[in-house]
């Protein structure tokens, strides 16, 4: 009889991650695959499943504007404890550090289901920051008892804690996503086809994270305002998260520049191959620091550290935090000194080989029996 492996997730995000792995996971025999979304994110959850064609078998739609943490928390286990007694999974698979994440492992726990933490391993070791994310990705490190460790320094972290059992070094699935979307010419956006690119460097910005909310988001807007004045052949393009808090600030802060575009949210493809355009990335998110390496695109990152060192590492990748002041030289640094930018603008792939998707399916397979041996170690 197949094995019933379920597949939660409810932000953009986690949706991208998990895409390539819910299509590999439908083409495995032995594996009876299906997708419960929490809608922790509503529009921008649906338009990755649309890129990706995946259909959810359960949709929770939890999510309201403005929601607070408990809110998220308390709809996802309350909603997954009713799908999970319908749908008995053998194995319940989580990603990342979202609270849906957090929630669904808990959850799976409550039921005992077994859960796998896809994108496991990643630390700070600061429990405010990233804040909630670092606290989840810990927690979550507790309640699976597989882990998806995209890098061998993940998997380090995690054996620390004293987690070794069910560990399997996969690369990061984000990599495998990319071979979906980064490919191609042209933008299906409006708001990017009107845009003139021509003769122009593009920074593509990302900044949403809740422990940037307030002062530090105002620094971080402040520096890239002061960035587009300085350098009018820059064309900075921020899709802005729907978050209403940080369409506040971004509104309040950046409107009225002209180099500044502040447009919608983009559909996964059309990011990627804005990314793939760009001079620069500034951003705050998790995901973008793995993509925007594997691009060539040097990052400076909009955070006081980092989850993911690899990149900083191999040198593609910049830590500038919050700093009004640091940001803007760091960046006046990349775009007049060619010398810099091109120490930073190589492309590297510490995170994954496009194969995480296929590693996870047999090391599932593996943990099941269906298979004898374990998949090889990722490295890169
Ligand atoms: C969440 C994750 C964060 C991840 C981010 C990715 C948590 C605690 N945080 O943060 O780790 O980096 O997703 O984007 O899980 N909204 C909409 N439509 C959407 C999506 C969001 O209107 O499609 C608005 C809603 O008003 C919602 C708000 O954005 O209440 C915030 O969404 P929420 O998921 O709570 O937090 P994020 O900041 O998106
Ligand atoms: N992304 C997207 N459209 C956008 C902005 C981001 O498709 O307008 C993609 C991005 O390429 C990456 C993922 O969303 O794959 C990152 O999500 P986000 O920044 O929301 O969250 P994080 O990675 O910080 O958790």
């Amino acid at each position: 009889m197949a094995i019933k492996v379920m597949s939660v997730f409810g932000t953009r995000p986690e949706a991208i991650k998990m895409a390539p792995l819910v299509l590999e996971l439908s083409r495995r025999g032995g594996i009876e695959s299906s997708v419960c979304v929490t809608a922790q994110h509503r529009e921008m959850l649906d338009g990755v499943l649309g890129v990706f064609g995946i259909r959810p078998d359960y949709d929770l739609n939890i999510m309201k504007s403005g929601q607070t943490l408990a809110d998220i928390t308390s709809r996802v286990l309350e909603g997954l404890s009713g799908v999970f007694a319908q749908a008995r999974p053998d194995l319940v698979l989580v990603h990342g550090d979202t609270t849906t994440t957090f929630a669904a492992a808990l959850a799976a726990f409550y039921a005992k289901i077994n859960c796998g933490h896809v994108e496991a391993g990643l630390r700070t070791h600061d429990r405010w920051s990233p804040y909630p994310e670092e606290m989840n990705r810990q927690l979550v490190g507790r309640l699976a008892s597989m882990h998806f460790a995209p890098t061998a320094h993940n998997a380090e972290n995690l054996a620390r804690e004293g987690i070794t059992k069910g560990v399997f070094v996969t690369g990061n699935t984000v990599i495998d996503a990319l071979e979906y979307t980064a490919h191609g010419e042209g933008f299906e956006s409006p708001e990017l086809n009107a845009l003139d690119f021509s003769g122009r460097r593009v920074i593509t910005l990302t900044c949403h994270r809740r422990e940037n909310y307030g002062a530090p988001m105002e620094h971080i807007f402040a520096a890239v305002r002061r960035t587009a004045i300085e350098n009018p052949d820059v064309l900075v393009v921020y899709p802005v998260h729907m978050s209403p808090v940080v369409r506040g600030a971004a509104h309040k802060c950046l409107d009225g520049v002209q180099n500044i575009a502040l447009i919608e949210p983009l559909s996964a493809v059309d990011m990627h191959r804005l990314m793939a355009r760009s001079y620069i990335v500034m951003t705050d998110s998790g995901g973008l620091q793995e993509e925007a390496p594997a691009l060539g695109k040097p990052v400076l990152v909009l955070r006081g550290e980092t989850e993911r060192p690899e990149a900083v590492e191999a040198g593609t990748v910049e830590i500038a935090g919050t700093s009004e002041e640091k940001i803007v030289s760091l960046a006046r640094e990349l775009l007049c000194n060619r010398a810099v930018y091109e120490r930073m603008a190589h492309a590297v792939n510490p995170y994954g080989d496009g194969q995480a998707s296929r590693r996870i399916a047999d090391a599932i397979e593996y943990a099941f029996k269906l298979r004898g041996e374990a998949p090889e170690a990722f490295s890169p």
